[in-house]
């Protein structure tokens, strides 16, 4: 016979808790809505270790395990998105560095992640370290990434959503996924200093809307890294909701250290440790995105 372990008075263990969240997250009964446009959503804080590539691989992977098709472009040299995605970035690896170049497709750099048959990733090698300066004598060099992002291009790889991983700077790179994107997302830490150079951020995305792309709007923000031990990360948080109100996720990401080992395996947290408190709060994260954007809600 089966039953519910609820249903019979029977409490619950810690891990057997933690195999039906599991289950859940892995097996879903649940379908997410696909939005009635493609979503493209730069990921975007030029201060470092936020949260932003964290971010952007678990809840794309989120959202491509409840059966969206997902694209992630790493836009950093760093290639930590691609590392996580499990897709290869060795150097000779076609990359968004040769799809910046205007040499290749995103279709010839696109390698399905291990973590999702949904989820493809283009991939960033060091190559994108100079790419920087080399954009700079380059006709266009604020629209390449939007050019090689065309209707046809993303029709083709099928992506509901893209998200682009942008490095820790308002360079070129940077400037580029903001010219390509409708969106931005900007994860927050839960930290001092929160908020600083947030100010000079929104200028930059000020002026790409004013001067390249009307149509670009911070839709979402996400609390990451938030340690309930300490004061400071609730007075951050409600700073936050006070600066930016509904931009702001419900969900906040906690600071767990299944988060930050995933990648040492090629994995999301999702796949590493699905009945964590890392795994649940990004799919909690990546759902709300998704109904806000079915219910017209971002902004
Ligand atoms: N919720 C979390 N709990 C614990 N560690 C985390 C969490 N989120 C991110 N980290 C860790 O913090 C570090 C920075 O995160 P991440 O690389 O996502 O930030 P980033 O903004 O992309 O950094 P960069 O600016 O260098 O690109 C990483 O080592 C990551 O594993
Ligand atoms: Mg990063």
């Amino acid at each position: 016979m089966s039953y519910e372990k609820g249903q019979l008075d029977v409490e619950w263990t810690p891990i057997e808790q933690e195999a039906a969240r599991a289950t859940k997250v892995l097996h879903p009964t649940e379908t997410l809505p696909v939005p009635a446009q493609r979503r493209v959503v730069a990921v975007a804080n030029q201060k470092g270790g936020v949260g932003k590539t964290t971010s952007t691989v678990n809840i794309a992977a989120a959202l491509a395990l409840r059966g969206l098709k997902v694209l992630v472009i790493d836009l950093d040299p760093q290639g930590n998105a691609s590392t996580a995605l499990g897709v290869d970035h060795h150097s000779n690896t076609p990359s968004v560095y040769e799809v910046l170049l205007g040499e290749i497709s995103i279709a010839d750099a696109a390698a399905v992640s291990t973590q999702s048959d949904n989820l493809v990733c283009i991939p960033a090698t060091i190559d994108l370290a100079g790419s920087e300066i080399e954009l700079v004598s380059m006709a266009a060099r604020e629209t390449r990434l939007k050019e090689a992002l065309s209707t046809e291009a993303l029709d083709h790889l099928q992506a509901d959503y893209v998200f682009i991983d942008c490095p820790p700077s308002l360079g070129l790179l940077t400037v580029n996924a903001l010219v390509a994107a409708q969106e931005v997302l900007i994860p927050i830490q839960c930290e001092y200093y929160a908020l600083e150079g947030l100010g000079q951020l929104l200028n930059n995305i000020e002026l790409v809307k004013a001067h390249l792309n009307p149509s670009l709007r911070v839709s979402t923000i996400l609390l990451t890294m938030y340690d309930g031990r300490t004061k400071l990360a609730d007075q951050v948080t409600s700073e936050v909701r006070g600066h930016f109100g509904d931009l702001v996720l419900r969900t906040v990401i906690p600071r767990s250290v299944k988060v930050s080992e995933a990648p040492g395996y090629g994995q999301t947290v999702l796949a590493y440790d699905p009945g964590s408190r890392g795994a649940m709060s990004y799919l909690d994260a990546a759902r709300e995105m998704a109904v806000r954007g079915a219910n017209g809600e971002t902004g």
